[in-house]
């Protein structure tokens, strides 16, 4: 499969590479500001916040530290549960350092709503949250999100590290499937 296949896939471009990098561009600009002369530790949420992480960090041009979790909202069979579990967890020791979450999306907000107490519980001098995207649901949730790229609608979104079956993370752009992909 070529990247034009990939990309023919896609009906509806919502985001194209250069809305991204200008977003994240300006989003990094407000992390530096906030963030000045403070240490930052930047948290990616595995697997889709790979694509964002690796922009963000790049886009923010100072010194900073990298960790991962890899956690599972699937406990008991729908994401709906609220069960999280932790995969994989941070290697760093977060106690006194400043920590920013970095995703790609927020959908009903129960992963980060989560993490962010189980980061918060870690003693952090401060821990944040920072996704590209955001559902309706997680504004009604009232998750605190300090640094959202763009608020979307309640469609399904791939690319740019957002996946259906595990494919289309690699896309550069964020859009919706074509209807064949999936019928
Ligand atoms: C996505 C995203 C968030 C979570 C948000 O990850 O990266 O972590 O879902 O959903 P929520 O707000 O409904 O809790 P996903 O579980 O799809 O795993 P992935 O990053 O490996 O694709």
């Amino acid at each position: 499969m070529d990247s034009a296949h990939v990309e023919g896939d896609i009906v509806n471009i919502l985001f194209t590479e250069e809305d991204i990098q200008h977003r994240l561009a300006e989003m990094a600009a407000a992390i530096r500001a906030d963030y000045e002369g403070k240490d930052l530790l930047l948290v990616g949420v595995l697997r889709g916040a790979v694509m964002v992480m690796a922009d963000l960090s790049r886009h923010l041009d100072r010194h900073l530290e990298m960790d991962w979790m890899a956690i599972s909202s699937y406990g008991s069979g729908t994401k709906s549960s609220g069960v999280v579990r932790i995969l994989k967890d941070l290697d760093t020791d977060i106690s006194g350092r400043h920590v920013l979450i970095v995703d790609e999306i927020i959908d009903t907000g129960l992963t980060l709503s989560w993490l962010l107490s189980n980061l918060a519980s870690r003693d952090p001098a401060s821990v944040k949250i920072a996704t590209l995207l955001r559902k309706p649901e997680a504004v009604r949730m009232d998750v605190d999100v300090t640094y959202v790229g763009w608020d979307i609608p309640n469609e399904f979104v791939v690319g740019y590290g957002l996946d259906y079956n595990e494919r289309y993370r690699n896309l550069r752009s964020i859009g919706t499937l074509a209807p064949h992909v999936y019928s």
